[in-house]
């Protein structure tokens, strides 16, 4: 018997209710989210989480103007020995540390002692349309002696170039899989998941992923991950501007941080 006093519940009532329904299940996920993937200072991450052994491997993967050099720089402190691989004809950020960085220019590598120079910027020249055949020699021949002396930190800033342009693919591949060994580690950045070796995901202890809504991109770095791929995806689709996911591959821990800002700005 339908109760004729009792209304309907009005249509406006129902849309409420749709929407309400599905704040609860975002809020769910971003609870899940804040339980998997504590957001944490900068401060805090390199303080309580961040262990970077010599021969670990850091992978930073994001779109243009994310945070990736400015993390790779904040990283690289952690490091004695490094060696910046200069690739383009100018770039302002190794000119910073050529100026003000304590790092040394050398278009090709010299056998100094690494005590000497501990901190390099391999800059071959690259002002002409062919560079790339001096570029790709002078990388070569630099990092089969690196391979030698060991001990190294090795930060190549677009890998995709290195890799593609330059062809130097197995070069990268086997610093990635052997040279942990030899206590070299790398950092790698790169705006293209899709279009670089998986080694670099699999041979990375520390992955770093900014927001990125490309369907393609977004699709590679759920595939990655043996972490739940609707989380990954779901966490690096709504990270905020220059916040970061970092993923131990190691421990299968994740975190939410942002680096320092370059002017100086406090970042919450
Ligand atoms: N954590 C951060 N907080 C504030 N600004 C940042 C942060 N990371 C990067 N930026 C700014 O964003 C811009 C792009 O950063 P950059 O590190 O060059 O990105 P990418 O190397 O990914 O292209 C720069 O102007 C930089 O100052
Ligand atoms: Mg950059």
């Amino acid at each position: 018997m339908t109760d004729e006093t009792t209304p309907a519940t009005p249509i406006r009532q129902q849309v409420m209710d749709r929407e309400t329904a599905r704040g609860i299940v975002q809020s769910r996920r971003d609870e899940e989210a804040n339980r998997l993937a504590p957001v944490l200072t900068w401060e805090q991450f390199t303080e309580y989480v961040f262990r970077w052994r010599q021969g670990e491997h850091c992978a930073l993967i994001g779109p243009t103007g994310s945070g990736k050099t400015t993390l790779a720089l904040a990283l690289l402190q952690f490091r004695k020995y490094v060696v910046a691989l200069g690739t383009k004809p100018r770039d302002s950020t190794l000119s910073q540390l050529i100026a003000r960085g304590g790092f040394k220019r050398m278009s090709k590598w010299e056998r100094e002692s690494p005590t000497m120079s501990p901190k390099r910027v391999l800059w071959p020249d690259a002002s002409q349309m062919n560079s790339a055949v001096v570029q790709r020699n002078q990388f070569q021949n630099a990092l089969d002696h690196i391979y030698r002396e060991g001990g190294w930190c090795v930060y190549i800033d677009e890998l995709w170039f290195i890799i593609h342009h330059l062809k130097l693919e197995l070069a990268v591949k086997t610093y990635l899989q052997q040279a942990r060994a030899l206590q070299i580690s790398l950092v790698v950045a790169t705006q293209r998941p899709a279009h670089v070796p998986l080694e670099v995901y699999d041979q990375s202890t520390h992955l770093f992923f900014w927001l990125d809504n490309d369907e393609r991109n977004l699709k590679r770095i759920s595939g990655i991950s043996w972490l739940s791929a609707d989380l990954v995806r779901h966490l690096v689709s709504r990270l905020e501007h220059h916040q970061v996911l970092y993923i131990n591959t190691r421990t299968g821990r994740m975190f939410r941080t942002k680096a320092p800002s370059p002017t100086g700005e406090v970042n919450k």
